[in-house]
């Protein structure tokens, strides 16, 4: 079974393609291996023609790479707890992730792997998944900015994202206080031990210790140079398909162009670890690709 996968990579940059495989019928030790190898080689990976996957079977994968994590906001609507269902529909006033992040980067411990099956696909087209690899976000930069960065956390706040987001699927949320935390702005892999940039627009709020202006003007700079389109993939989904993503690697952009069309899938999201850089590790040479953000480096 497990020497008929096929992985192919959608860019040398990020991602892989993943064939000869139905997640939905379970898998067995030595298949999660390759997968797992795959995982932290690619940084995406897409697996086509899939059966709908059960949820215990969904669950059941996700816990191979560790406990579940419990988002801080999104109903439990699901019959099974531990799946985010996503559904954005005509009357939906928001739709999941429609902005670059990654996922609940306000916890003090984030998700490190979200691992999400979409079965309903607008029928007009549209609704890809965009993913950026903050590895390559990071090793692009100028050595002297990259420097700077190593010393820098910033805050990352979610009040303004989950605070009344979720009313219309029947959450209530007053006395409900949402995670802040400081994280720092390059983190190191806690299974590679390669390094990324670890801010994002919906959740990163400030630099510890500069000021406003400063602050914000670092943030808008680096924000712009981490979505690079040489960093990006786009995923145009199949029904069915299952993407499995490093949150501690990339960010993603689920792209609303599809109202008043419906989608929906499920989503399973794994416990990382507390956020961290390793001063030891090593920083990636000089990238031919590499380029300064003007007046900050
Ligand atoms: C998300 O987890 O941000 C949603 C991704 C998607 O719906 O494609």
């Amino acid at each position: 079974m497990t020497r008929s996968i096929t992985i192919s990579p959608i860019t040398p940059i990020l991602g892989a393609e993943v064939h000869g495989v139905d997640l939905s019928e379970g898998i067995d030790d030595a298949t999660f291996a390759i997968l797992h190898g795959a995982f932290l080689d690619h940084g995406v990976l897409v697996f086509r023609e899939q059966g709908a996957m059960a949820p215990d079977v969904q669950v059941e994968f996700a816990r191979r790479l560790g406990p579940l994590h419990e988002h801080p906001a999104a109903p439990t609507d699901h019959e099974n707890p531990a799946v985010f269902l996503i559904r954005t529909h005509s009357a939906s006033p928001i739709s999941n992730g429609n902005g670059w992040h990654s996922d609940v980067s306000c916890d003090e411990r984030p998700p490190s792997a979200t691992m999400l099956q979409v079965h309903v696909l607008p029928e007009g087209g549209g609704g890809d998944t965009l993913f950026a690899d903050m590895e390559a976000a990071y090793a692009t930069l100028e050595p002297e900015l990259r420097h700077r960065l190593r010393d820098l956390s910033a805050r990352h706040a979610s009040e303004h994202v989950y605070r009344g987001r979720y009313a219309d699927r029947g959450t209530e949320d007053e006395g409900t206080t949402y995670p802040e935390t400081v994280h720092p702005v390059v983190r190191s892999h806690p299974e590679t031990g390669r390094r990324s940039l670890f801010v994002n627009p919906s959740f990163t709020v400030a630099i510890e210790g500069l000021d406003e202006a400063e602050s914000d003007g670092l943030l808008t700079d680096l924000h712009a140079h981490s979505v690079r389109p040489e960093f990006q993939i786009r995923l145009r989904w199949n029904r069915n398909d299952v993407a499995l993503w490093d949150n501690r690697r990339v960010q993603h952009f689920a792209i609303w162009d599809y109202w008043p069309d419906e989608r929906c899938g499920h989503r399973v999201t794994v416990q990382g670890d507390r956020p961290f850089f390793d001063p030891s590790g090593d920083d990636p040479p000089p990238s031919p690709l590499r380029m300064s953000i003007g007046h900050l480096a």
